[in-house]
């Protein structure tokens, strides 16, 4: 918090004190980079409010960040020019291609994405995916006994069960699964500095995953008959369909595991700490939960990330020369080989698109969320994360006092990018 006090009145002295206050803003921003690029700063929203108002697009030391809600759109939306950073990486994690989250708009790009459409159905979302998780997140609180840690017991379980059923690849254990893809999550997202031993747990992970995947689609060819993502996958080959031998059904389901665990996980407890922190809006979602008002009870969900957001942006790098914000005052040239941060927790908070923006509101319009990002990298799995999210939550908010954990335990904590705790208590 320091470090964005500092490097708030650096900034607001810019207007009035020159290079003096501009060279101790770059120093500042220099060290705000290194911190934002660990994840360590939770919560920089009131740095991007400084930079919203008086550098919009700041570039320093061939990084650019961008806060203001059409710019980070501009970014987002133009893939042909800021181009995903994750490629790399997702080679060492399949051990081989690529996955589509790393790849440029390309034909493999839409035959991979058309694949996984079609065995990943948006009416699956309504059909299979919301009674199944209103099932599975009721269970696991039922079982807690009126105790449970959000963080570890119910926000990583939940989407683990899930993509043991729904996707047909039944884990070792729901534990092992979901630290698989947090170590994968963490390596590919969150480690811009290239942490060794971050790097070396997400390839033991990932070869552990690649061998359990193998074993699964291996042992499915003998009983094929599944209506599952795998089961479907498995029928798309039999039919010659290219792109689907086992090694590339392999890549797609660890990528879409990846991205499917810790994200849920991450975003159920910090939307639930943030109700927590506002006990009139934690008491109307919970009175739209039990009335089984799932449209506004989403909106409660949805708001409170707001606040505290999966991630405060999206790294992507010019692949070639481009000037932010064309024809405005704070048009910004970016050279090529720059990196670029898309601050889409900061778009949530632009002021002059977002109404009172401080305020918890649930009649914001839709369009002002980027939980999911924009553009062509648009999450996959956007449609099920508005149902799981809310549905993994609903059955906790319905119970009777629920309150925070006394103590430590109570608190939100991290382990590295992810929360490691958040107990809460509730009558059995
Ligand atoms: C709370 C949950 C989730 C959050 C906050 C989240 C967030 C995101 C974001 C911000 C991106 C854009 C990345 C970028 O543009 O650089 C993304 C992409 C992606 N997400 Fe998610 N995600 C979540 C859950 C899921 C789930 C459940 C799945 C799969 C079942 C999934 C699969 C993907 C994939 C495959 C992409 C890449 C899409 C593409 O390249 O076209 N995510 N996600």
């Amino acid at each position: 918090m320091e470090l964005i006090e500092n490097l708030k009145t650096a900034l607001q002295r810019m207007e009035s004190e020159g290079d003096a206050a501009l060279a101790m803003a770059e120093a500042g921003t220099q060290t705000f980079l290194d911190q934002l690029k660990q994840h360590t700063i939770q919560y920089p929203e009131p740095v991007f409010a400084v930079l919203r108002r008086l550098k919009p697009v700041l570039f320093i030391k061939n990084t650019a960040i961008v806060t203001r809600f059409e710019d980070v759109q501009e970014v987002l939306s133009r893939d042909d020019v800021f181009a995903v950073t994750y490629s790399e990486k997702m080679e060492v994690v399949t051990g081989g291609n690529d996955f589509f989250l790393g790849m440029q708009n390309s034909p493999d790009y839409e035959r991979d994405t058309a694949h996984m459409r079609t065995v990943m159905r948006r009416e699956d979302v309504a059909g299979q995916i919301v009674p199944f998780v209103a099932k599975t997140a009721e269970e696991v609180i039922q079982a807690s006994g009126g105790r449970l840690d959000v963080a570890r017991q119910l926000g990583k379980i939940v989407p683990a069960k899930w993509v043991a059923a729904y996707f047909g690849c039944p884990p070792p254990s729901n534990e092992e699964l979901a630290q698989w893809s947090s170590a994968i999550f963490r390596y590919l997202f969150t480690d811009l500095t290239n942490d060794p031993a971050v790097g070396a747990a997400a390839r033991d992970a990932a070869a552990k995953a690649r061998a359990w995947l193998d074993q699964t689609i291996a042992l499915r060819k003998a009983n094929p008959d599944d209506d599952d993502v795998l089961g479907r996958c498995l029928r798309l080959q039999s039919a010659g369909v290219p792109g689907m031998d086992d090694l590339a059904i392999r890549n797609n389901l660890i990528g879409l595991l990846t991205g499917a665990i810790p994200t849920t996980a991450k975003c159920c407890t910090q939307a639930l700490d943030e109700l927590l922190k506002r006990p009139a809006e934690l008491a109307q979602a919970q009175a739209a939960a039990r009335a089984g008002d799932d449209r506004l009870f989403a909106r409660y969900v949805f708001e409170a990330l707001r606040f505290n957001p999966n991630n405060p942006g999206l790294f992507r790098v010019a692949a070639e020369d481009h000037t932010i914000a064309k024809g405005s005052l704070h048009a910004t040239a970016i050279p090529k080989g720059a990196l670029v941060l898309a601050a889409t927790q900061s778009a949530m908070f632009d002021e002059r698109i977002v109404d009172s923006p401080n305020d918890f509101r649930v009649d914001r319009p839709d369009y002002i969320y980027m939980h999911w990002g924009y553009g062509l990298h648009t999450c996959f799995g956007q449609y099920v994360n508005q149902v799981q999210i809310p549905g993994i939550l609903k059955p906790l908010l319905k119970r009777q006092g629920l309150r925070r954990a006394a103590g430590l335990a109570g608190q939100l904590m991290y382990d590295g990018p992810f929360p490691s705790n958040l107990g809460v208590e509730f009558e059995a």
